[in-house]
């Protein structure tokens, strides 16, 4: 073959193979080594492919058909989703003299998010009936049996205006991931004083403390160095981890947050929220800052969660190009630690 074509086949990510009449390798090129392996014994395609689908889509072009294109999820190193083409090369001539190309592109990360985004879909639109079914059932209890209750319907508005606000907080949840992830190529570049942060989180936290019976001790730096931040998103990032420590601990517990230099790396800052509550399993530790992922659904939703808050706190963190460390110990309680590198 033509050097120059052979660099441009090299080039592509695509895996190219060139087979003739009896399905056997007569051109590969780089990407479809580095894809299939080598195979130096063999020459067959149907070595590398064992998809009777992909060997007949072949068979079929070489038989005379135009083009073929077959879906198919391969076993390589991992179970990988490819698009096979095959388009004959050689037409004229007889069957004997037939030659075809088949090329596989690639297209598990496309699957992937397409599954990711329906996965999403379903999540949001299930989170979102669930307020608004019970919004139904108070709308109709107010209308039927409890109309002229008085102290039913006050009962019942209240619980409506808790549907609605969860709603809202949803949406708005929503809202700021999206916009978070839009914008997490730009880090801040503002310099911001954490331990202020800290403080007006814990005192706005107030009702909810008083709610859990929970309480916060704080151990700030007095000589911290500044972080590039932004002020209201990193308040969102406090305010949830202080929240979620005193929500998911025992009652009456205490929440320990400190801030210093990082011990083992000087030049990031490190906020920890300790709680004492009842631990997170390893298994849900990996999963946490997921979308939509709670340990106890029903636990979480009591507490008026969405499941979006640790999901927004690792995008905030991705912005601050810091990370977000979480460490349990189940029946001990655990910690959740900011690290941020500190503004020059
Ligand atoms: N300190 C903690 N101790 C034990 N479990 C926790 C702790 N923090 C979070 N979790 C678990 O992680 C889940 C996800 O937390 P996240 O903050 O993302 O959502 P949420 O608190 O349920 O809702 P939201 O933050 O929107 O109010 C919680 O539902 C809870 O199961
Ligand atoms: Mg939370």
């Amino acid at each position: 073959m033509d050097r120059k074509i052979e660099s441009i086949l090299d080039a592509l990510s695509v895996a190219v193979f060139i087979v003739d009449a009896n399905q056997t390798i007569v051109y590969r090129n780089s990407a479809s080594v580095s894809l299939f392996g080598t195979g130096i014994r063999t020459k067959k395609l149907a070595h590398f492919v064992p998809n009777k689908r992909c060997i007949r889509a072949v068979e079929d072009v070489l038989d005379g058909q135009d083009r073929e294109s077959v879906d198919v999820r391969l076993q390589l190193v991992v179970p990988t989703s490819f698009r096979m083409t095959v388009v004959p090369l050689n037409t004229d001539g007889n069957r004997s003299d037939a030659s075809a190309v088949v090329s596989f592109e690639d297209v598990s990360h496309i699957l992937e998010a397409e599954q990711m985004r329906t996965d999403f879909v379903a999540n949001v639109s299930h989170e979102l009936r669930s307020p608004l079914t019970a919004l139904y059932g108070f709308i109709e209890t107010l209308q039927g049996p409890a109309r002229t209750d008085k102290q039913a319907s006050d009962r019942f508005l209240g619980l409506m205006e808790k549907e609605a606000a969860r709603m809202a907080r949803l949406i708005d949840d929503l809202l700021s991931l999206s916009k978070l992830q839009s914008g997490e190529r730009y880090a801040p570049t503002e310099k911001v004083a954490i331990n202020p942060i800290v403080e007006r989180v814990v005192a706005s936290l107030a009702p909810i403390l008083d709610k859990e019976q929970a309480s916060v001790v704080t151990d700030l730096s007095a000589d911290l160095p500044d972080v590039f931040g932004n002020v209201d998103e990193l308040t969102q990032v406090f305010s949830n981890l202080i929240e979620n420590a005193a929500k998911y601990a025992r009652v009456g517990a205490t929440v320990f947050v400190s801030s210093a230099i990082d011990d083992k790396e000087p030049d990031m800052v490190r906020i920890t929220v300790v709680d004492q509550g009842e631990g997170i399993a390893p298994e849900h530790i990996a999963r946490l800052t997921e979308r939509f992922y709670r340990i106890d659904k029903g636990r979480s939703r009591d507490k008026g969660g969405t499941g979006l808050g640790l999901a927004i706190v690792k995008h905030i963190l991705m912005r601050h190009r810091g990370r977000l460390q979480i460490d349990s110990v189940v029946g001990q309680g655990s910690t959740f630690s900011v690290v941020l590198p500190r503004a020059l």
